[in-house]
Protein backbone atom coordinates (compact mmCIF):
# COMPACT_ATOMS: atom_id res chain seq x y z
CA UNK A 1 0.00 0.00 0.00
CA UNK A 2 1.57 3.38 -0.82
CA UNK A 3 1.43 6.53 1.50
CA UNK A 4 -1.06 7.65 1.10
CA UNK A 5 -3.71 4.57 0.71
CA UNK A 6 -2.19 3.73 4.01
CA UNK A 7 -3.74 6.96 6.06
CA UNK A 8 -7.08 6.41 4.66
CA UNK A 9 -7.20 2.29 4.72
CA UNK A 10 -4.59 1.10 7.28
CA UNK A 11 -5.99 -1.09 9.97
CA UNK A 12 -9.92 0.01 8.71
CA UNK A 13 -11.63 -3.33 7.63
CA UNK A 14 -15.66 -3.22 7.70
CA UNK A 15 -17.04 -3.82 11.11
CA UNK A 16 -17.28 -7.49 11.18
CA UNK A 17 -20.84 -7.05 12.75
CA UNK A 18 -22.94 -4.76 10.24
CA UNK A 19 -20.35 -3.57 7.38
CA UNK A 20 -20.31 -0.44 8.75
CA UNK A 21 -17.12 1.17 6.51
CA UNK A 22 -16.34 3.81 9.56
CA UNK A 23 -15.56 1.94 12.42
CA UNK A 24 -18.23 2.21 15.58
CA UNK A 25 -17.35 4.31 18.25
CA UNK A 26 -17.49 1.00 21.26
CA UNK A 27 -18.31 3.58 24.11
CA UNK A 28 -18.39 1.15 26.27
CA UNK A 29 -16.14 0.19 30.21
CA UNK A 30 -16.78 -3.11 29.91
CA UNK A 31 -17.54 -6.18 27.47
CA UNK A 32 -19.69 -9.15 28.58
CA UNK A 33 -17.45 -12.45 28.67
CA UNK A 34 -18.96 -15.64 27.04
CA UNK A 35 -18.53 -17.74 29.98
CA UNK A 36 -15.80 -17.89 32.91
CA UNK A 37 -12.15 -17.65 31.30
CA UNK A 38 -13.53 -16.43 27.81
CA UNK A 39 -14.10 -13.53 25.66
CA UNK A 40 -14.03 -12.06 22.28
CA UNK A 41 -10.98 -10.59 23.08
CA UNK A 42 -11.69 -7.57 25.12
CA UNK A 43 -13.05 -7.68 28.62
CA UNK A 44 -12.28 -3.68 30.18
CA UNK A 45 -11.81 -0.77 27.58
CA UNK A 46 -8.57 0.50 30.09
CA UNK A 47 -6.94 -2.40 28.92
CA UNK A 48 -8.25 -2.40 25.13
CA UNK A 49 -11.17 -0.92 23.39
CA UNK A 50 -12.32 -2.08 19.41
CA UNK A 51 -12.36 1.45 18.47
CA UNK A 52 -8.51 2.45 19.98
CA UNK A 53 -7.26 -1.24 18.59
CA UNK A 54 -8.03 0.23 15.18
CA UNK A 55 -6.36 3.57 15.79
CA UNK A 56 -3.33 1.78 17.17
CA UNK A 57 -3.61 -0.13 14.19
CA UNK A 58 -3.73 2.36 11.42
CA UNK A 59 -1.07 4.75 13.36
CA UNK A 60 1.35 1.83 13.61
CA UNK A 61 1.21 1.16 9.63
CA UNK A 62 1.58 5.52 9.18
CA UNK A 63 4.56 5.46 10.58
CA UNK A 64 6.03 2.31 9.33
CA UNK A 65 5.96 0.29 12.72
CA UNK A 66 4.35 -2.90 13.85
CA UNK A 67 2.92 -1.63 17.22
CA UNK A 68 0.99 1.52 18.04
CA UNK A 69 -0.31 2.70 21.66
CA UNK A 70 -2.70 4.98 22.09
CA UNK A 71 -2.69 7.94 25.15
CA UNK A 72 -4.88 10.59 26.56
CA UNK A 73 -2.38 13.34 25.97
CA UNK A 74 0.78 14.32 24.11
CA UNK A 75 2.14 14.66 27.70
CA UNK A 76 0.68 10.94 29.04
CA UNK A 77 2.64 9.41 25.92
CA UNK A 78 5.76 11.18 26.67
CA UNK A 79 5.88 10.06 30.42
CA UNK A 80 5.07 6.29 29.66
CA UNK A 81 8.26 6.27 27.44
CA UNK A 82 9.91 7.99 30.03
CA UNK A 83 8.58 5.09 32.34
CA UNK A 84 10.28 2.76 30.62
CA UNK A 85 13.46 3.83 32.57
CA UNK A 86 14.22 3.81 36.32
CA UNK A 87 14.95 6.08 38.55
CA UNK A 88 18.67 7.20 38.33
CA UNK A 89 19.16 6.62 34.60
CA UNK A 90 20.11 9.56 32.82
CA UNK A 91 18.91 11.17 29.41
CA UNK A 92 20.17 13.80 27.08
CA UNK A 93 17.50 15.48 25.63
CA UNK A 94 16.87 18.22 22.65
CA UNK A 95 17.32 21.25 24.35
CA UNK A 96 14.76 23.24 22.20
CA UNK A 97 11.62 20.90 23.36
CA UNK A 98 7.91 21.72 23.87
CA UNK A 99 7.64 23.41 27.61
CA UNK A 100 5.67 20.72 28.88
CA UNK A 101 8.69 18.30 28.30
CA UNK A 102 11.03 20.20 30.45
CA UNK A 103 8.58 20.46 33.15
CA UNK A 104 7.95 17.33 33.18
CA UNK A 105 11.83 16.08 33.13
CA UNK A 106 12.81 18.73 35.76
CA UNK A 107 9.83 19.11 38.13
CA UNK A 108 8.80 15.76 38.64
CA UNK A 109 11.12 13.08 36.81
CA UNK A 110 14.51 14.74 38.24
CA UNK A 111 13.39 15.93 42.14
CA UNK A 112 10.81 12.94 43.09
CA UNK A 113 12.32 10.09 40.56
CA UNK A 114 16.16 10.81 40.88
CA UNK A 115 16.35 11.07 37.10
CA UNK A 116 18.54 13.17 35.45
CA UNK A 117 18.56 15.33 32.18
CA UNK A 118 21.00 17.00 30.28
CA UNK A 119 19.37 19.28 27.32
CA UNK A 120 21.83 19.89 24.08
CA UNK A 121 21.78 21.39 20.88
CA UNK A 122 21.17 17.52 18.80
CA UNK A 123 21.86 19.35 15.98
CA UNK A 124 25.68 19.19 16.94
CA UNK A 125 25.75 15.61 17.02
CA UNK A 126 29.18 16.06 19.01
CA UNK A 127 27.74 18.37 21.71
CA UNK A 128 24.93 14.79 21.90
CA UNK A 129 28.22 12.50 22.27
CA UNK A 130 30.20 14.42 25.05
CA UNK A 131 26.81 14.59 26.81
CA UNK A 132 26.24 10.74 27.21
CA UNK A 133 27.44 9.55 30.38
CA UNK A 134 27.87 5.84 31.55
CA UNK A 135 23.82 6.23 33.16
CA UNK A 136 22.87 7.60 29.89
CA UNK A 137 20.09 5.18 28.87
CA UNK A 138 18.03 7.20 25.94
CA UNK A 139 18.17 10.06 24.03
CA UNK A 140 15.25 11.97 23.41
CA UNK A 141 14.96 14.24 20.19
CA UNK A 142 12.37 16.52 19.26
CA UNK A 143 12.77 17.55 15.78
CA UNK A 144 11.94 20.18 14.18
CA UNK A 145 11.67 21.69 16.98
CA UNK A 146 9.04 23.97 19.30
CA UNK A 147 8.95 26.44 18.99
CA UNK A 148 12.72 26.76 17.33
CA UNK A 149 12.12 24.63 14.28
CA UNK A 150 15.61 23.06 15.11
CA UNK A 151 16.29 20.07 12.62
CA UNK A 152 18.45 17.33 13.97
CA UNK A 153 19.77 14.58 11.65
CA UNK A 154 18.10 11.37 12.53
CA UNK A 155 20.90 9.17 11.17
CA UNK A 156 23.76 10.65 12.83
CA UNK A 157 21.57 10.36 16.33
CA UNK A 158 20.86 6.65 15.41
CA UNK A 159 24.67 5.89 14.83
CA UNK A 160 25.24 7.56 18.42
CA UNK A 161 22.28 5.72 20.14
CA UNK A 162 23.50 2.30 18.67
CA UNK A 163 26.98 2.68 19.79
CA UNK A 164 26.19 3.69 23.30
CA UNK A 165 23.25 1.65 23.44
CA UNK A 166 20.45 3.88 24.44
CA UNK A 167 16.54 3.97 23.91
CA UNK A 168 15.95 6.22 20.96
CA UNK A 169 12.98 8.27 20.89
CA UNK A 170 11.80 10.40 18.60
CA UNK A 171 8.93 13.11 19.25
CA UNK A 172 7.95 13.81 15.47
CA UNK A 173 4.59 15.86 16.21
CA UNK A 174 5.26 18.44 13.73
CA UNK A 175 6.69 16.58 11.27
CA UNK A 176 3.92 14.16 11.12
CA UNK A 177 4.50 10.56 9.51
CA UNK A 178 3.54 11.98 5.94
CA UNK A 179 7.44 14.29 5.88
CA UNK A 180 9.41 12.33 8.47
CA UNK A 181 9.24 8.93 9.61
CA UNK A 182 11.72 7.92 12.60
CA UNK A 183 11.64 4.51 12.68
CA UNK A 184 13.00 4.31 8.92
CA UNK A 185 15.92 6.62 10.32
CA UNK A 186 16.95 3.74 13.14
CA UNK A 187 14.71 5.34 15.85
CA UNK A 188 13.49 2.58 18.57
CA UNK A 189 10.26 4.97 19.19
CA UNK A 190 8.19 7.78 17.65
CA UNK A 191 6.27 9.94 19.96
CA UNK A 192 3.19 12.19 18.53
CA UNK A 193 0.96 13.94 20.64
CA UNK A 194 -1.96 13.68 18.28
CA UNK A 195 -3.67 16.66 19.36
CA UNK A 196 -2.21 18.23 16.72
CA UNK A 197 -1.49 17.27 13.00
CA UNK A 198 -2.56 13.72 13.57
CA UNK A 199 -6.29 14.89 14.27
CA UNK A 200 -6.31 18.28 12.97
CA UNK A 201 -9.18 19.88 13.76
CA UNK A 202 -8.77 21.25 17.29
CA UNK A 203 -11.21 18.33 18.78
CA UNK A 204 -9.15 16.25 20.93
CA UNK A 205 -6.31 16.04 23.32
CA UNK A 206 -4.65 12.68 22.61
CA UNK A 207 -1.03 11.01 22.16
CA UNK A 208 0.69 7.34 20.64
CA UNK A 209 3.48 5.82 20.47
CA UNK A 210 4.56 3.83 18.16
CA UNK A 211 7.71 0.84 17.76
CA UNK A 212 8.85 -2.13 15.88
CA UNK A 213 10.36 -3.13 19.32
CA UNK A 214 8.37 -5.93 20.93
CA UNK A 215 10.04 -5.58 24.47
CA UNK A 216 9.16 -1.67 24.17
CA UNK A 217 5.54 -2.07 22.75
CA UNK A 218 4.63 -4.48 25.90
CA UNK A 219 5.95 -2.03 28.45
CA UNK A 220 4.12 0.50 27.13
CA UNK A 221 0.83 -1.54 26.52
CA UNK A 222 1.39 -2.56 30.35
CA UNK A 223 1.70 0.96 31.30
CA UNK A 224 -1.36 2.14 29.02
CA UNK A 225 -3.42 -0.67 30.97
CA UNK A 226 -1.87 0.37 34.43
CA UNK A 227 -1.37 3.72 34.60
CA UNK A 228 -4.96 4.05 32.96
CA UNK A 229 -3.70 7.46 30.92
CA UNK A 230 -6.22 6.24 27.50
CA UNK A 231 -8.10 8.23 24.98
CA UNK A 232 -11.67 8.03 25.02
CA UNK A 233 -13.31 5.76 22.35
CA UNK A 234 -14.63 9.10 21.35
CA UNK A 235 -11.32 10.52 20.72
CA UNK A 236 -10.01 7.57 18.95
CA UNK A 237 -12.71 7.69 16.87
CA UNK A 238 -11.91 11.83 15.89
CA UNK A 239 -8.17 10.63 14.87
CA UNK A 240 -9.01 8.10 12.85
CA UNK A 241 -11.41 10.29 10.90
CA UNK A 242 -8.47 13.32 10.51
CA UNK A 243 -5.91 11.07 9.61
CA UNK A 244 -8.13 10.07 6.79
CA UNK A 245 -7.10 13.02 5.46
CA UNK A 246 -3.78 14.24 6.88
CA UNK A 247 -1.94 13.92 3.63
CA UNK A 248 -4.19 16.42 1.68
CA UNK A 249 -4.04 18.34 4.65
CA UNK A 250 -0.67 18.22 5.23
CA UNK A 251 0.42 19.22 1.95
CA UNK A 252 -1.88 22.31 2.28
CA UNK A 253 -0.54 23.51 5.70
CA UNK A 254 2.93 23.24 3.69
CA UNK A 255 2.27 24.62 0.59
CA UNK A 256 0.50 27.86 2.89
CA UNK A 257 3.76 27.73 5.15
CA UNK A 258 6.32 28.10 2.48
CA UNK A 259 4.39 31.34 1.05
CA UNK A 260 4.09 32.95 4.45
CA UNK A 261 7.65 32.36 5.58
CA UNK A 262 8.56 33.78 2.09
CA UNK A 263 6.20 36.95 2.57
CA UNK A 264 7.65 37.15 6.42
CA UNK A 265 11.13 36.96 5.41
CA UNK A 266 10.91 39.96 2.49
CA UNK A 267 8.79 42.15 5.16
CA UNK A 268 10.53 45.33 6.52
CA UNK A 269 9.31 44.49 9.76
CA UNK A 270 10.28 40.74 9.98
CA UNK A 271 13.87 40.80 12.16
CA UNK A 272 14.28 36.91 11.13
CA UNK A 273 12.20 34.06 10.32
CA UNK A 274 13.00 30.00 10.83
CA UNK A 275 11.14 27.46 8.23
CA UNK A 276 12.89 24.10 7.47
CA UNK A 277 11.95 25.15 4.06
CA UNK A 278 13.93 28.29 3.57
CA UNK A 279 17.33 27.86 2.04
CA UNK A 280 18.13 30.39 5.22
CA UNK A 281 17.42 27.56 7.78
CA UNK A 282 20.77 26.32 8.97
CA UNK A 283 19.85 22.47 8.33
CA UNK A 284 17.43 23.45 5.80
CA UNK A 285 19.62 20.54 3.71
CA UNK A 286 19.36 17.98 6.26
CA UNK A 287 15.45 18.54 6.72
CA UNK A 288 15.18 18.07 2.76
CA UNK A 289 17.21 15.05 2.91
CA UNK A 290 15.15 13.59 5.85
CA UNK A 291 11.94 14.94 5.24
CA UNK A 292 9.93 15.06 2.21
CA UNK A 293 8.28 18.70 3.08
CA UNK A 294 8.59 21.08 5.82
CA UNK A 295 5.02 21.46 7.67
CA UNK A 296 3.07 24.55 8.67
CA UNK A 297 5.03 25.57 11.71
CA UNK A 298 7.20 29.03 11.54
CA UNK A 299 8.69 30.92 14.13
CA UNK A 300 9.64 34.78 13.36
CA UNK A 301 11.02 38.04 15.22
CA UNK A 302 9.52 41.75 14.66
CA UNK A 303 12.76 44.33 13.84
CA UNK A 304 10.56 46.41 17.03
CA UNK A 305 11.24 43.24 19.35
CA UNK A 306 8.59 42.97 22.51
CA UNK A 307 6.41 45.32 21.97
CA UNK A 308 6.04 45.09 18.21
CA UNK A 309 5.03 40.85 18.65
CA UNK A 310 2.70 42.46 21.14
CA UNK A 311 1.06 44.34 19.08
CA UNK A 312 1.50 41.96 15.79
CA UNK A 313 -0.12 38.78 18.13
CA UNK A 314 -3.21 41.35 19.44
CA UNK A 315 -3.68 42.76 15.82
CA UNK A 316 -4.02 39.69 13.90
CA UNK A 317 -8.36 39.17 13.08
CA UNK A 318 -8.60 35.79 11.19
CA UNK A 319 -5.35 33.89 12.94
CA UNK A 320 -6.50 33.05 16.07
CA UNK A 321 -4.19 33.89 19.47
CA UNK A 322 -4.21 30.24 20.84
CA UNK A 323 -1.59 27.84 22.91
CA UNK A 324 -2.36 24.77 20.44
CA UNK A 325 -1.05 24.18 16.89
CA UNK A 326 -1.35 21.83 13.93
CA UNK A 327 -4.88 22.06 13.11
CA UNK A 328 -6.69 23.90 10.20
CA UNK A 329 -7.16 27.00 11.48
CA UNK A 330 -4.10 29.48 11.61
CA UNK A 331 -3.22 30.02 14.95
CA UNK A 332 -0.34 32.34 16.79
CA UNK A 333 1.47 32.11 19.77
CA UNK A 334 3.57 33.86 22.11
CA UNK A 335 5.72 30.79 23.12
CA UNK A 336 6.88 33.16 26.06
CA UNK A 337 3.95 33.80 28.14
CA UNK A 338 2.19 31.35 26.87
CA UNK A 339 3.31 27.46 25.47
CA UNK A 340 6.54 27.83 27.46
CA UNK A 341 5.75 30.41 30.16
CA UNK A 342 7.02 27.89 32.57
CA UNK A 343 10.94 27.14 31.11
CA UNK A 344 12.86 29.45 33.50
CA UNK A 345 13.87 32.99 31.51
CA UNK A 346 17.28 32.53 31.70
CA UNK A 347 16.68 28.89 30.55
CA UNK A 348 14.73 30.10 27.65
CA UNK A 349 17.04 32.94 26.32
CA UNK A 350 20.20 30.70 26.78
CA UNK A 351 18.83 28.24 23.95
CA UNK A 352 17.70 30.91 21.98
CA UNK A 353 13.94 31.45 23.10
CA UNK A 354 13.49 35.13 23.17
CA UNK A 355 10.55 36.82 24.57
CA UNK A 356 9.58 38.61 21.06
CA UNK A 357 9.46 35.35 19.39
CA UNK A 358 6.09 34.99 17.45
CA UNK A 359 5.06 30.95 16.65
CA UNK A 360 2.61 30.45 13.31
CA UNK A 361 0.80 27.44 13.13
CA UNK A 362 -0.21 27.86 9.23
CA UNK A 363 -3.54 26.51 8.40
CA UNK A 364 -5.42 25.07 5.31
CA UNK A 365 -7.49 28.51 4.45
CA UNK A 366 -6.74 30.46 1.61
CA UNK A 367 -3.12 31.33 1.85
CA UNK A 368 -3.75 34.86 0.26
CA UNK A 369 -6.37 35.57 3.60
CA UNK A 370 -3.73 34.26 6.11
CA UNK A 371 -0.86 37.30 4.45
CA UNK A 372 -3.38 39.59 4.31
CA UNK A 373 -4.26 39.01 8.22
CA UNK A 374 -0.84 39.34 9.31
CA UNK A 375 -0.24 42.20 6.65
CA UNK A 376 -2.79 44.44 8.06
CA UNK A 377 -1.70 43.24 11.71
CA UNK A 378 2.24 44.03 10.69
CA UNK A 379 0.79 47.59 9.69
CA UNK A 380 -0.07 48.00 13.22
CA UNK A 381 3.24 46.52 14.80
C1 LIG B 1 6.13 18.80 20.23
C2 LIG B 1 5.10 18.51 21.28
N1 LIG B 1 5.17 17.37 21.98
C3 LIG B 1 4.28 17.06 22.95
C4 LIG B 1 3.24 17.93 23.25
C5 LIG B 1 2.26 17.58 24.33
O1 LIG B 1 1.07 17.17 23.75
P1 LIG B 1 -0.38 17.33 24.45
O2 LIG B 1 -0.67 18.79 24.53
O3 LIG B 1 -1.27 16.56 23.53
O4 LIG B 1 -0.27 16.70 25.80
C6 LIG B 1 3.13 19.13 22.55
C7 LIG B 1 2.06 20.09 22.88
O5 LIG B 1 2.03 21.20 22.41
C8 LIG B 1 4.08 19.43 21.54
O6 LIG B 1 4.04 20.57 20.85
Amino acid sequence: MKFDTTVVRAGITPDPTTGSIVPPIYETATFVLEEVGRDKGFDYTRASNPTRQVLESNLAHIEGGKYGVCYSSGMAAVSMCLQILNSGDHVVCSEDVYGGVTRYFNRVLAPQFGMSFTYVDTSDADMVRQAIRPETKMLWIETPTNPLLKVTDLEAMSRIAKENGLLYAVDSTFATPVYLRPLEWGADIVMHSTTKYLSGHNQIIGGAVVTNREDIADKLKFLQKTIGAVPSPFDCWLVLSGVKTLSLRMARHSENAQAVAEFLEAHPKVASVVYPGLKSHPKHEIAKAQMSGFSGMISFELTGGIPAGTALMNGVELCGLAESLGAVETMITHPATMTHAEVPVEERHARGLSDGLVRLSVGIEDVEDIIADLEQALAKA
